[in-house]
């Protein structure tokens, strides 16, 4: 058997489906392009039907990715195929990933079809995808809540039309590793054509074991596809984190034996750029990316590592991406100590625009701090990504006063359109006068849904990174800001998610309101 696990991503699909993570064109393909990095064999770029921001959010993603496989996914029908296809247009290589629920349940109250009918339009809908890509992969939703002998003539029925990957849902987080993994051996010895299609696995995390019941599927049931998410990223619980999949393949080569070809040093770029885009915090002690991942603080611990890291250390923090936070830049540094830094942190700049919009703001960070670290220069090249282009709002500067028993008040300038504003307003807290001073002369009337505040490095000297997350409309926008001062980083994450909302090309629903 082939011993080579795909690497399927839906950070950007199934991710985006988290409440509050939706994520705007743009971002999709920032996103996309570190998911390309790291090297994941397929990206799923979204729901084309879904909306036409997702529609066009892919269409990016395809003609920006050229390594990795886009897909988008469709319901089984060809309208939503159709779709999936116009979206794709522009990809080096494209999958249609259409599904259809499989349950019992799931048959009788969500579709109102009978299995029969669901058999059928499975069947149809494939041999339809297939006219359009000729990698077209079909899910059963639901699956492993599903009659296995039905489920078998589905996915039999689904492989003679020529699906080439065959994926069997956790939908609910309902699996247990074992039992999961016998679904799937037993699955496939039900299927005569089995050995025509790559089988997938693809788990939720409601009882904590998405990651685990995903290595059941490979190990003991013979799948030979992962779906999985930056950080774990999904819905309810989210989905199998892609980042302890991999880490897990290497680490225990030994008892999987298997590879995948995962760039491994890409991981914890891509999951801060994740977590800074959909604000959506990582866990301190999260395996692999969480901060405390690779900190030893017990004496005993400290004393092994000293002696021989293998004492307590099964992965090197390096391998995935850690830099050692040494400093590593500062006020002195010049253009090429830079450029070589960025090199060294595997970051593509595109242009010599971007290099000097960059360099830019390093100077201007130095200016202010005097040790840059590793996460500084990422938190950079975050920051000038997002403002390539010319911005509605713009942060220019701010004032504020606060002192016990005193009411706070800020006053900002800012450009909005072609004018300079100023503004001046009070608060509860040197924060919310800072907001509501944008929010005086902005008039977005959006509603706030998060406000989050992060040091970017250890100590009081780093700086604060800070997400806001707006609602107006049925959309859902996060702004991020970073600057040592944490209140001028509430404020220009604050403009940058009224950016968001400004702009209609840009223009996404909440990934929740699929129709
Ligand atoms: O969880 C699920 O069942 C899915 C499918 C649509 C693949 O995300
Ligand atoms: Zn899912």
């Amino acid at each position: 058997m082939n011993d080579k696990v795909i690497i399927f991503d839906t950070t950007l699909r199934d991710g985006e489906q988290s409440p509050g993570a939706s994520m705007t064109k743009d971002e999709k393909v920032r996103i996309a392009r570190q998911l390309e990095r790291l090297k994941v064999d397929v990206i799923e770029a979204g729901f084309a039907a879904s909306s036409e921001g997702d529609f066009a959010a892919i269409a990016a993603v395809a003609a920006a990715v050229k390594d990795s496989v886009v897909c988008s996914l469709a319901r089984a029908n060809e309208k939503d195929i159709t779709r999936a296809s116009d979206a794709l247009k522009q990809a080096n290589a494209k999958r249609i990933h259409a599904f259809i629920a499989t349950s019992p349940l799931h048959m009788a109250v969500k579709l109102r079809m009978s299995p029969e009918d669901v058999l059928e339009q499975a069947k149809r809908s494939i041999r339809f995808a297939r006219n359009l890509a000729s990698d077209v992969e079909f899910s059963a939703e639901d699956g492993y809540r599903s009659e296995i002998d039905f489920l078998a003539r589905v996915v039999e029925a689904a492989i003679s039309e020529g699906a080439t990957t065959i994926n069997i849902p956790d939908t609910v987080g309902y699996a247990i590793p074992e039992l999961y993994g016998n679904f799937i051996h037993t699955l496939r010895s039900k299927v005569p054509n089995s050995d025509k299609a790559i089988w997938s696995v693809h788990c939720h995390n409601d009882l904590g074991m998405a990651v685990a019941n995903s290595l059941a599927g490979v190990k003991i049931g013979g799948a030979r596809q992962v779906e999985c998410t930056i950080n774990g990223l999904g819905e309810r619980a989210g989905n199998t984190a892609l980042e302890e999949v991999v880490m897990a393949l290497r680490t225990r080569k030994d008892y999987f034996d298997l590879t995948c070809g995962i760039d491994a040093t890409q991981i914890v770029p891509a999951s801060k750029l994740v977590s800074q885009i959909t604000g959506f915090v990582v866990q301190p002690n999260k395996a692999v990316v969480g901060a405390n991942a690779f900190a030893h603080a017990s004496g005993i611990h400290q004393d092994g590592i000293l002696k021989a890291r293998e004492t307590y250390e099964i992965m090197r923090a390096e391998d995935v991406g850690w830099s050692t936070n040494k400093i590593v830049l500062g006020k002195l540094s010049g253009r090429n100590a830079f450029k070589q830094r960025l090199q060294d942190l595997g970051i593509a700049v595109e242009s010599e625009e971007e290099m000097n919009e960059a360099f830019i703001r390093f100077k201007a960070l130095a200016d202010q701090k005097v040790d840059i670290f590793d996460e500084d220069i990422i938190a950079i090249m975050s920051d000038s990504a997002a403002s390539e282009k010319a911005e509605h709002y713009q942060f220019i500067s701010l004032s504020q006063h606060s002192e016990t028993g005193v009411r706070p008040k800020s006053t900002i300038t800012f450009r909005m359109g072609d004018q300079e504003v100023n503004s001046e307003a009070e608060g509860n807290g040197p924060v919310d006068a800072s907001l509501n001073a944008i929010e005086a002369k902005a008039k977005s009337g959006a509603e706030q849904l998060l406000y989050s505040v992060n040091a970017i490095t250890s100590g009081t000297q780093s700086q604060g990174e800070v997400t806001v997350r707006l609602a107006k409309g049925g959309r859902i926008v996060n702004g991020v800001g970073t600057d040592p001062d944490i209140i001028a980083a509430s404020a220009k994450a604050y403009l940058s998610a009224l950016n968001k909302l400004h702009d209609p090309s840009q223009a996404k629903l909440n990934a929740q309101m699929t129709p």
